[in-house]
């Protein structure tokens, strides 16, 4: 039986709670003590731990944000916060981290084990999809399926007005968001971090498309890339066109998570838990990779290779004109 205390941190992302749920119920199922620690390692560095039980989580697992908070910790990025935080930690007598969150929330988690050999997990929950390790992250599903849903309302009225429009999209260095919710509403241009754009390229586009009678160009923007105005700006250098920008903001991090960001927050934490009734020490992270949860090393995680689809960008590409 360990002492297993669970926090969320960085951006929140839909399907959180039901990871939260998840830990709670499948770690006292298996005999564990749980405590949550309220807003991430800021939270932490307050002591603002309390002790789950199965009822503190009833009803959540529909629910976006964290009913545990988030926040994002200055203090924690320093080694006497990250000392700091070991020694509430061993003075709660927890045994073991469990840290949902994304990559700057996996470094902290990583400082944990590396500077003061304090016992860490990770689950990758964000909407970013930018750790490179899993396949999918808890929360990507939904941020891209309520993208979807805002790109198909922005193309209705774009098409009756005969308007282009560039909609400006989460993910910070990491294109996914854009290429996925891209793709899949049929986007004209899609431009990412991962890949140079150039401008000429996009706005010949936009010209062949005028002349072929399609007017409503849709192109979806990383912001990791740039801002929306100014590529409106350098759009409007080269041809005279109506074009109208939005950027979705917010509305990208809530929202009630889908049914893929529920079972994969509940398979992660399964493998999580079960890697505790294992004895595990140490540094680790789970994620999925085609099809099948996987768990590796905290450093493997940080450390892997950035895994851009070009695949699917060229698909995108073939099937927008
Ligand atoms: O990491 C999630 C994310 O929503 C990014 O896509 C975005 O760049 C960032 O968080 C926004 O952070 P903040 O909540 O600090 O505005």
């Amino acid at each position: 039986m360990a002492k297993i205390a669970v926090l969320t941190s960085g951006g929140d992302a839909p399907g959180m709670n039901a990871t939260i749920r998840a830990i709670v119920r499948s770690g006292i199922y298996a005999g564990h003590e749980i405590y949550g620690i309220e807003r991430g390692f800021e939270g932490l560095l307050n002591r603002q731990i309390k002790r789950m039980d199965s009822r503190c989580v009833s009803d959540i697992i529909q629910r976006g944000g964290t009913i545990l908070k988030t926040a994002r910790s200055e203090e924690f990025n320093t080694p006497e916060g990250v000392r700091k935080a070991a020694e509430i930690l061993k003075a709660f007598k927890i045994d073991a981290l469990v840290v949902i969150g994304g990559d700057g929330s996996f470094r902290g988690a990583k400082d944990l084990v590396n500077l003061e050999n304090f016992n860490c997990l990770g689950i990758p929950c964000t909407i970013d999809n930018d750790l490179s390790y899993t396949d999918y992250t808890i929360g990507f599903d939904t941020a891209t399926n309520t993208v979807v849903s805002a790109i198909n309302s922005i193309r209705d009225t774009m098409t009756s007005h005969d308007r282009a429009c560039i909609i400006e999209v989460m993910g910070r260095k990491c294109g996914d968001i854009a290429l996925y919710s891209g793709i899949a509403s049929g986007a004209e241009s899609i431009l990412v971090p991962e890949l140079p754009f150039d401008i000429k390229a996009i706005t010949n586009k936009m010209r062949t498309n005028q002349i072929k009678g399609k007017v409503s160009d849709i192109i979806v923007l990383a912001e990791g890339v740039c801002g929306c105005g100014e590529l409106k700006a350098m759009i409007q250098e080269e041809i005279d066109i109506v074009i109208r920008t939005v950027k979705l903001g917010y509305i990208q991090r809530g929202g009630s998570p889908t049914m893929a960001d529920r079972v994969l927050g509940a398979r992660l934490a399964e493998r999580a838990i079960a890697l505790f009734n294992n004895g595990f020490t140490g540094g680790r992270c789970v994620g999925i990779k085609n099809g099948k949860i996987i768990d590796l090393s905290i450093d493997e995680v940080l450390n892997a290779p950035s895994k851009f689809n070009k695949e699917l960008y060229d698909i995108a590409t073939k099937l927008s004109f």
